[in-house]
């Protein structure tokens, strides 16, 4: 049987795209849900769709070409925005904010590996001092009491803002590790620009934008708004980093497992072992709600034959010359090697997690590079 050695995924794919039963498609949909880390089809909230923030939107198009995250061991990112809510009136100023970013949607298995809390310059203000400033961004480990006791803060970061171009980036990975351990100990963060200065004075007006100016339009505001940069390793890709084991291995052993049981091959002239081109649609998946973008991408497959005696550019192991070898004098005895994917590549995807937070995800072992007979 031709299909017999082709990969898990794209099989699994091309079963979601082909006609089939609805108990097969939602089985087989099931199947490459698990494959991404998911138990579900994430059910975004109702249109309109709120736009991808400009910094998740470059971390994409970066991460597509690095076929990696720019975080060590990180597989995910996920992008949230502060929530409004009636404590934001006891912080009336722009150099002193309280901004709360609900994690509780972070599925329990994924580890946090860095965290950036991203602000925008607010634009030109004659205002300005033209004395440096600096933004003092605090992890609330105890809200303080009107009258009783102080807020119990621990600074996470310090950052010098000078005039300049580009959002300015503060780190809140330790914030971040806390209420992802204990949801219910989130108070928030405290951003505080001060006169870089021995002084530390507050200053009249901040280079960054943290809270919405009355009247502000809504657009706008969701342009300049700050963003948490969450990235996180889940436990799959935790796992297989711990063991330096490669999908592509568990792959392999799986094709010549069932390379093994593949007797009845059909007699036929056959092309040799090769790359052949799949592209698949996330809108034929069905999957265009939730999957921001890629709109789809090229997954190749690998098909054909592997002829004794086996070809250098075929890719074969010593073992899989042997087992050809074997085969040609005993074809009952075992099976030809089998035409599998060699090399992989990894794709990033983006998407809408049921609360519309923004999410990436880098998936190892995607793409077929190159294929080989194993
Ligand atoms: C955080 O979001 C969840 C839904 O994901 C919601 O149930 C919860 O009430 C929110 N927490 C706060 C403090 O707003
Ligand atoms: C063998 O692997 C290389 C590199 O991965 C690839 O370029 C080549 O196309 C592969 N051979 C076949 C038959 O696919």
């Amino acid at each position: 049987m031709r299909g017999a050695c082709a990969c898990a995924v794209v099989c699994a794919l091309v079963a979601v795209c082909g006609a089939l039963d609805a108990d097969t498609r939602a089985a087989a949909e099931r199947h490459l849900l698990a494959l991404m880390g998911l138990d579900r089809r994430p059910s975004p909230r109702a249109a309109p769709r709120p736009p991808v923030p400009r910094a998740m939107r470059l971390l994409y198009e970066g991460a597509a070409a690095a076929h990696s995250l720019p975080r060590a061991a990180a597989n995910t990112a996920r992008s949230f925005t502060h929530q409004p809510s009636h404590l934001d009136h006891r912080f009336p100023n722009e150099h002193r904010f309280r901004l709360y970013f609900n994690l509780t949607a972070v599925p329990q298995d994924e580890s946090a590996r860095g965290a950036d809390l991203v602000l925008q310059r607010a634009s030109s203000d004659p205002l300005r001092s033209s004395s440096s400033q600096r933004l003092l961004l605090y992890d609330v480990v105890r809200p303080g009491r009107r009258g009783h006791s102080a807020p119990l803060l621990r600074l996470l970061d310090s950052v010098p803002l000078r005039d300049g171009e580009g959002p300015v980036t503060a780190d809140a990975v330790g914030a971040a590790r806390r209420w992802l351990a204990e949801p219910n100990q989130n108070h928030g963060l405290l951003v505080r620009v001060v006169e870089d200065a021995p002084t530390g004075a507050d200053v009249r007006a901040p280079h960054v934008r943290v809270r919405r100016r009355a009247g502000e339009d809504e657009r706008a505001w969701r342009a300049d708004q700050p963003l948490l940069l969450l990235y996180t390793e889940d436990t799959r890709a935790r796992e297989a980093r711990e063991r330096g084991d490669t999908p592509i291995a568990r792959m392999r052993r799986a094709a010549q497992r069932r390379g093994h049981r593949a007797h009845h091959r059909r007699k036929e002239v056959r092309e040799t072992c090769q790359r052949r081109p799949l592209f698949v649609d996330f809108a034929d998946v069905g999957w265009s709600d939730w999957i921001v973008a890629p709109q789809g991408y090229d997954a190749f497959y690998c098909q054909g034959d592997c002829p004794f005696p086996l070809a250098d550019h075929l890719n074969g192991t010593n073992h899989a010359i042997v087992q050809t070898l074997v085969n040609s004098v005993n074809p009952a005895a075992v099976p030809k090697a089998c035409c599998v994917p060699t090399q992989l590549s990894s794709i990033s995807m983006l998407y809408m997690d049921d609360v519309n937070n923004v999410v990436l995800k880098n998936y190892q072992d995607m793409a077929v590079v190159g294929c080989g007979c194993r």
